[in-house]
């Protein structure tokens, strides 16, 4: 059985200083009987800082998003390559707070997705639907539409870097929850179309949105979740700790 993963999305939060301390608190908590794969996303700026302390450890990190040009005329964008130099082995593309906030659409984050994947980089691929959309019954239409450009442009061996995230937007740091029975329709609705174009497909969907260490042990549990993306809940050691701690009794 694959196991479960748990990427914490630090988002625009902890300078390089306090990233670090947080990054050397959660290694010293995670014992070695502990299963879960441990994925750490901290600003740009703090990258580095993080890598120190992640040395020797089995706990990875990435950046928050990626260009998907490799060099040029972009101010203030960061690309696949200059995140392998920093040993970032994923990245997280397509976040909701990126589509809604700096107007990435669905062909931008598609194209980020192909840069990564062309470097190596494992994918952390972000779908959600608004409450709006949900309370019109197009949630899945929305999860497939949101699914297709990357559909259209992932390679067969490619496959083994994509790992997708169900966060409904309604639920991202508002403290509401989907339901046990919205999650398990969501992700199976997202295994369903993505092996419908690529049968061999196995990677994970995780989910996200107000995740917390006294929701998460439902939720992990379900069938087709394949782990969780907290926010808020990853930026202390002890809550972040504790979902690692949850899917590893799964
Ligand atoms: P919260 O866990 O704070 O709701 O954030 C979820 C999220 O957006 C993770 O990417």
């Amino acid at each position: 059985m694959t196991r479960k993963l748990v990427v914490g999305n630090w988002k625009m939060n902890l300078d390089a200083r306090a990233s670090a301390a947080l990054a050397r608190e959660i290694c010293t908590k995670i014992t070695p009987e502990i299963k879960t794969e441990v994925w750490l996303t901290p600003s740009f700026t703090a990258l580095t800082s993080v890598a120190a302390e992640l040395q020797g450890t089995a706990v990875r990190y990435g950046a928050q998003n990626v260009h998907w040009e490799d060099k040029g005329a972009y101010t203030g964008e960061i690309s696949a390559p200059m995140l392998k130099e920093l040993g970032c082995t994923f990245v997280i593309v397509g976040h909701s707070e990126r589509r809604t906030l700096f107007g990435d659409t669905t062909e931008t984050v598609a194209k980020r997705a192909a840069a990564a994947f062309r470097h190596q980089l494992n994918v952390v691929f972000c779908v959600g639907e608004t409450l709006e959309q949900r309370n019109n019954g197009q949630t899945n239409q929305v999860l497939e539409q949101q699914l297709n450009p990357l559909i259209s442009l992932l390679q067969d061996h490619q496959l083994d870097l994509l790992t997708i995230a169900y966060e409904p937007v309604w639920a991202i740091g508002t403290g509401v929850i989907a339901s046990a029975e919205q999650i398990s329709e969501a992700h199976q609705a997202i295994h369903r179309y993505i092996t419908k174009h690529f049968a061999k497909w196995t990677g994970r969907v995780l989910y996200g949105g107000s995740v917390a260490p006294d929701n998460f042990a439902e939720i992990v549990a379900l069938n087709g979740v394949g782990g969780g993306l907290p926010g808020g809940a990853s930026l202390k050691s002890q809550s972040f700790v504790e979902l690692v701690q949850i899917a590893s009794e799964v």
